[in-house]
């Protein structure tokens, strides 16, 4: 039998810059029409100079606190999903804590790429488990601007920069906030090449005096990555369903990770969910990486499309390989 958990109050946050299509045609060899056609995305925002991943990651939580109707002195353990943190050490988490007052708590930073949220949400579900008064601070942000070739138009026309935040508590029961009835997770490091950032890590370490060379951008083989994402989201969302009883008729909602929206209207229509009943913000804000689901989720509920009562399915999907889905009743 699975375990429930619950998410008291969501929120997100996404920089005031943006950058449009048309900005981009004066950085590379592209233009508004390719981008549309073959991604749907029309602009992105741009985290401001000296704006990080924390400061970002301070706000969506700040908002999803404030709706959980707790305050950041009740938060029990930070859970921060990143591939972009302000540093190494300290850890993006305790970047996060510094900026919302809270210390002498658990706080860790989580790397799934774009999967980090619905691997955050699933150790956040077994924390409560274990402990049922924990409230577990569940943030997803990323600067992948930071990361990001802009003389590579094959990959800086797609990111942008966003966190999205949950606060999760044991289950609730139903009817109060939104209630995850199940989580499945998967990775496939065979094909971890195909989208890498490597600069500055072991594999790639940083040599004072050395420049900074592509290696410490977003890589990607679109092509690739395109066709796994639809393949891995749409079974694990598939097998996710079936073992919970459901079908795809069953779901009022899909939020996928917001990649691309060729990719997204696949995986929808693989699934079996109607177009109109999937969450689409990628025309608005690119791809933001960890925070893609959480941003989508929350934009979704506090503009009606989520209504209470609604089962709602997630899925997302990143470098790592790594994908994974999750099922929430609001
Ligand atoms: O977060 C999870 C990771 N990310 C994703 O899920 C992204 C997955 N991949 C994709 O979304 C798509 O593969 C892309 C949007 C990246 C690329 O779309 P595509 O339809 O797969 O295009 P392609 O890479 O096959 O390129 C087609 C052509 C190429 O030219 P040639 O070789 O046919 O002459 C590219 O050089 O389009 C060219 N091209 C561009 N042209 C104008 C590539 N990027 C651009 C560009 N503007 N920005």
């Amino acid at each position: 039998m699975s375990i429930h958990c619950t998410l008291a109050g969501i929120g997100r946050y996404a920089p005031d810059k943006i950058l449009s299509n048309s900005d981009l045609e004066k950085l590379v060899d592209t233009t508004d029409e390719w981008i549309v056609t073959r991604t749907g995305i029309r602009e992105r925002r741009i985290a401001d100079e000296g704006m990080t991943t924390a400061d970002m990651a301070a706000k969506a939580s700040a908002m999803a606190i404030e709706n959980a109707g707790f305050t950041p002195e009740d938060i029990t353990h930070i859970l921060l999903a990143t591939l972009t943190p302000d540093s190494a050490v300290p850890p993006g988490a305790t970047s996060l804590a510094l900026r919302l007052g809270i210390k002498h708590i658990a706080a860790m930073d989580v790397n799934a790429a774009c999967s980090g949220f619905l691997y955050c949400l699933d150790l956040a579900r077994a924390i409560t488990h274990m402990d049922s008064d924990a409230k577990v601070l569940v943030t997803a942000s990323d600067t992948l601007s930071h990361r990001t070739n802009w003389d590579d138009r094959t990959t800086c026309i797609l990111f942008g920069d966003a966190s999205g935040s949950a606060v999760v508590t044991a289950d609730q029961g139903p009817g109060k906030g939104g209630r995850v009835l199940d989580i499945m997770l998967s990775s496939d490091p065979a094909w971890g090449p195909m989208l890498t950032v490597h600069g500055g890590y072991s594999g790639h370490p940083y040599k004072k005096g050395q420049p900074i060379d592509d290696e410490y951008f977003i890589q990607m083989q679109g092509r690739e990555v395109y066709k796994h994402a639809v393949r891995s989201m749409t079974a694990i969302s598939l097998e996710l369903l079936a073992r919970n009883g459901y079908t795809p008729d069953d779901v009022d909602v899909l939020v996928p990770h917001q990649a691309n929206v060729r990719i997204i209207e696949a995986v929808g229509k693989k699934i079996g969910v109607p177009r109109e009943q999937v969450f689409v913000n990628a025309d608005r804000y690119g791809n933001t990486s960890a925070a893609s689901a959480p941003l989508a989720m929350s934009e979704a509920y506090d503009t009606g499309f989520i209504k209470p009562g609604h089962l709602v399915l997630m899925t997302t999907f990143g470098g790592g390989f790594t994908w994974g889905s999750a099922l929430v009743r609001f």
